[in-house]
């Protein structure tokens, strides 16, 4: 039922047998929470420096699609897998691992490209180790088909996987293989 130029929604919750008034922004908060309440599992995605310049940043490498596009996505893909996704990129050490702390004891896996920080950074890998939470490593490149010192990674000796050299279906595939990992684990 609408009143107010369809400003105003009666909802009405089944289970609780509960009526509510609300306006737009509530109804889309409450669309937001009551989607986190029936996701089943909570999956952090984080992607390093560089990241947010896909698309534009040599598409030769690593093709074309935006980073907000492979979110938008993989998004997609996880609300269909009753998965919460959240989502960083950033182009800071310290707050990738700001956000690895932040996951402590409140998310079942972690996605994460860490760009060129996966061969420089000791830091990233610690938060890693720290959290205990299982990871996997996604590279849009074969790294191992580049240049030497991008061959030695610093997580993926301690991650459940890689995946690298697919572009973008990459996360995609990472995100069904930690549904799985989550599932056989219940
Ligand atoms: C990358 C590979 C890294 O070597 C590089 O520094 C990146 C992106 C990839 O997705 O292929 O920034 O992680």
């Amino acid at each position: 039922m609408q009143q107010n130029e369809g400003k105003w929604f009666l909802l009405i919750f089944s289970i609780s047998k509960k009526y509510f008034l609300c306006n737009d922004s509530e109804i889309i908060s409450l669309m937001v929470f009551s989607r986190q309440m029936t996701a089943k599992f909570k999956v952090l995605v984080l992607n390093g420096p560089n990241l947010n310049m896909l698309g534009k940043r040599e598409p030769e490498i690593y093709g074309s699609q935006t980073l907000s596009n492979i979110i938008d996505e993989l998004s997609e893909q996880a609300e269909q897998l009753e998965i919460a996704l959240e989502h960083l990129q950033s182009n800071a050490e310290h707050l990738l691992i700001d956000r690895i702390h932040q996951a402590f004891e409140n998310t079942d896996f972690i996605i994460i490209n860490p760009a060129a920080y996966t061969h420089t950074s000791v830091a990233i890998r610690d938060a890693l180790l720290t959290v205990k939470i299982p990871f996997i490593e996604v590279h849009l490149s074969n790294v191992h088909a580049r240049e030497a010192f991008r061959q030695h990674s610093y997580l993926s000796d301690a991650a459940v996987g890689v995946i690298c050299g697919l572009g973008a279906k990459g996360y995609e595939y990472a995100l069904d293989a930690a549904h799985h990992h989550l599932i056989k684990n219940i």
